[in-house]
């Protein structure tokens, strides 16, 4: 695969998605509930993704697409495609401006390519696998901080009522041991905020692949850890993200909650 062809296609697309869902947001309304009565959908995510893939089926016909609001496109070149059109719904919808366009280009290698689009701040993030990681074109470099307690932590809550009564048992402990948490409210952009240092570390359970995707790589290209708990992979389970200088700390302060249990096994 042309890395640099697909980076630009990536950045183009998100521009463009970003774009259209700036425009939508005026007025904007819940159309819908997924998985629990709070996890909403708008008009714009759904416009959005069908956007995103119309222009994938023209451009790269052969590749496979996996969307969140239902894109499903097996492919035959063995490359994915993993969108997320908004993340971050709920702030869009409530007008926070902390939203963005997510896409990741994978392979069986992983994440080859991860562009965001924040439209509301004009920040655009990009990674490509072992080339660094970019905001508007400047180089990231994660946090150097050394201590827990120095750290400002992120992380997010599931959209099912029984594994936020879990999450939130978790931060008695956390909180007094960290500098501060903040609850940003779009994955994508805590694992960008990650690559930044605008957050020391991160954390979260229950994330979608399309959440991981392109963030995992701008986290991981920007020099910081980015795995699950005890040497498995970040997903689904528990994705962790910070500096090296505290990694481990957090990690094994998550690992003593069996923080990638999932309650609703
Ligand atoms: C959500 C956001 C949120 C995270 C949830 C995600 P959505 O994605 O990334 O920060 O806590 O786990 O589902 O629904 O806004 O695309
Ligand atoms: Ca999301
Ligand atoms: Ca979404």
């Amino acid at each position: 695969m042309d890395l640099d062809a697909t980076l630009t296609l990536a950045t183009d697309l998100a521009r463009e998605a970003g774009a259209l869902a700036l425009a939508m947001r005026p007025g904007v309304e819940a159309l819908d509930t997924k998985s629990s009565p709070t996890d909403v959908v708008t008009a714009a995510d759904k416009a959005v993704e069908r956007l995103l893939v119309s222009a994938l089926a023209a451009a790269r016909p052969a590749d496979g697409i996996l969307g969140e609001e239902g894109a499903a496109a097996q492919g035959t070149s063995g490359v994915r495609w993993v969108l997320d059109p908004i993340d971050g719904t709920v702030n869009y919808l409530y007008g926070i401006p902390q939203w963005a366009v997510s896409i990741g280009v994978e392979s069986s290698e992983g994440t080859l390519v991860g562009v965001i689009y924040d439209p509301v701040k004009d920040e655009l993030w990009q990674a490509v696998l072992g080339g660094g990681a970019l905001l508007n074109g400047v180089p990231l470099h994660c946090s150097t901080v050394t201590s827990l307690a120095q750290s400002l932590v992120g992380t997010g809550f599931g959209y099912d009522a029984r594994r936020r009564a879990v999450q939130a048992l978790l931060l008695p402990d956390l909180l007094p041991k960290v500098r501060d948490i903040r609850r940003l409210g779009a994955g994508s952009l805590d694992l960008c905020g990650v690559a930044a240092g605008r957050l020391d570390g991160y954390f979260e359970q229950g994330l979608s692949p399309w959440d991981l995707s392109a963030g995992g790589l701008i986290a991981t290209e920007s020099g910081a850890h980015v795995s699950g708990l005890r040497g498995r992979p970040a997903g689904y389970d528990l994705v962790v993200a910070a500096g090296p200088g505290i990694f481990e700390q957090l990690h094994d302060l998550l690992a003593a909650h069996d923080a990638d249990a999932d309650p609703l096994v």
